[in-house]
């Protein structure tokens, strides 16, 4: 092969920009945006071309001989020095394929990445004036409508480089062309490790931030908890001191014949004051660290105090709660405030998807079989679970809740004690729109 340097000159053809163009029958292309501006500085007059020595198998490349010129060289070097290892192995592949079209305006010239289990990615160049040639989409063939075709492995990579050529000559092992592909191939090869060290580092990283937010969000909440539980006990004495002067107040009125109108005013600050008494206490019990363990627990008692809990939820998003509870008392064998947050964690869910209006909440409880099984199914009319995040929704930190609003955290924890009272649990979309949270309980006796 004459290997004819006046040919191979890009600056010589000007019309010939090399751009990497969608080829036909081709699935996966260069993106269309990459019409290709070449900027060469025309080579200084009669460049030397380059021997290369037998001796360079030390660098690897296991040359036999060729007169690779200068020229090209110099642009596969400038290329390779400026490989965008930053923005991914399509870009980078993406600049080899650019910088070889440069060098080989006339030849077709691609990159095949196939990373086992995703998309075979192929960066193609076909001269213009070659379009209507076969091209192939596969590690094996990108030019088998050329008259010959280098196909070079990248490395141990799954990627290959190609040139197409329409003389078989230049194919041929040794030749310059085949030569400078190889040099190409050991850049890709750098060029494509960088890149996806970089990627993973640059996942590793984002990976690193979440799970400290997330940290810093749990940390958070914990605090808040010892803190609601101080505040709870220090609102507990006045109040009890509150309640016991109000009845003492309203049974010296009753006694002396007082003002009915202040007997009901002492009445109601008794009872509003007596129902806070009960709810910090309920609270205090709930927010210190669980030391309980399995009792017969009356299942409809613990999903009245959630829902007691709830109120302030279920009154900020304007919903109603409805309960159905089934006739008779239903007993199962659990730890009454890890039951309790189960509810919670639900109708907090539900209340957040709530639309706007109408907002509806359903306890139901049924008696399953024989009565040795008990379903308890909460139920929204929100705005439902999208089906691709319903097998990630149990995921601890899986949260689509932006703006530090969602910790990931609720249904987590509700599978979790779900597991330790070998309750069963499945999510159903309800028809009309929303979220259908179904569990099942074996029943005990109280
Ligand atoms: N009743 C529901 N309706 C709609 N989406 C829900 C419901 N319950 C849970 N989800 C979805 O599941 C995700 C995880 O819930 P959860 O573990 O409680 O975390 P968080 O509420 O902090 O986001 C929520 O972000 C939401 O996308
Ligand atoms: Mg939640």
């Amino acid at each position: 092969m004459s290997h004819n340097s006046t040919r191979t000159d890009p600056s010589s053809s000007p019309s010939a920009a090399p751009s990497i163009a969608p080829a036909s029958g081709s699935a996966s292309i260069a993106p269309e945006s990459s019409e290709l501006r070449v900027v060469t500085t025309p080579p200084p007059p009669n460049v030397p071309s380059l021997r290369v020595m037998p001796d360079e198998k030390a660098s690897g490349l296991h040359l036999r001989t060729a007169e690779v010129p200068v020229r090209w060289l110099d642009s596969l070097f400038v290329a390779a020095c400026n490989m965008p290892v930053g923005a991914g192995e399509r870009a980078v592949a993406e600049s080899i394929v650019r910088a070889l079209a440069e060098i080989l305006p006339d030849r077709g010239v691609g990159a095949c990445l196939a990373p086992p289990g995703e998309t075979l990615q192929i960066v193609r160049y076909v001269p213009p004036g070659e379009s209507q040639r076969t091209l192939g989409s596969s590690p094996t063939r990108l030019f088998v409508g050329f008259d010959a075709e280098i196909v070079l492995p990248v490395g141990r990579r799954d990627a290959t480089l190609h040139l197409g050529v329409l003389d078989a000559e230049a194919a041929r092992e040794g030749s310059p062309e085949h030569d400078l592909m190889r040099r190409a191939a050991l850049a890709l090869d750098r060029g494509l490790g960088v890149a996806r060290s970089t990627e993973r580092a640059r996942d590793a990283a984002r990976e690193l931030r979440t799970l400290s937010s997330h940290m810093v969000q749990t940390e958070k909440l914990a605090s808040l908890g010892q803190l609601a539980a101080g505040i709870v006990h220090e609102l507990n004495n006045p109040l009890t001191s509150i309640v016991a002067y109000t009845d003492l107040l309203l049974k010296r009125q009753l006694t002396v014949g007082g003002e009915p109108q202040d007997v009901e005013r002492l009445r109601r600050i008794g009872e509003s004051a007596g129902r806070m008494l009960k709810f910090t206490r309920d609270l205090v019990t709930y927010a210190k660290p669980s030391r309980e363990t399995a009792i017969a627990v009356s299942l409809h008692d613990v999903v009245d105090k959630a829902l007691a809990f709830c109120e302030h939820v279920l009154d900020e998003s304007r919903a109603k709660a409805i309960r159905d509870f089934a006739a008779e008392s239903v007993h199962v064998r659990g730890m009454s405030e890890q039951l309790a947050q189960v509810f919670v964690n639900l109708v907090t869910n539900a209340c957040h998807a709530m639309p706007p209006a109408d907002g509806t909440l359903w306890v139901r409880t049924r008696i399953l079989g024989s009565g040795e099984g008990v379903e308890v199914v909460v139920e929204d009319n929100g705005e439902g679970i999208a089906p691709e995040h319903l097998g990630l929704v149990f995921t601890p930190f899986f949260t689509t809740k932006g703006d530090g609003k969602g910790t990931g955290l609720g249904l987590s924890i509700v599978k979790n004690i779900l597991d330790t009272h070998d309750a069963g649990v499945r999510i159903e979309a309800r028809s009309g729109g929303g979220t259908r949270f179904v569990m099942v309980f074996a029943r005990v006796e109280p």
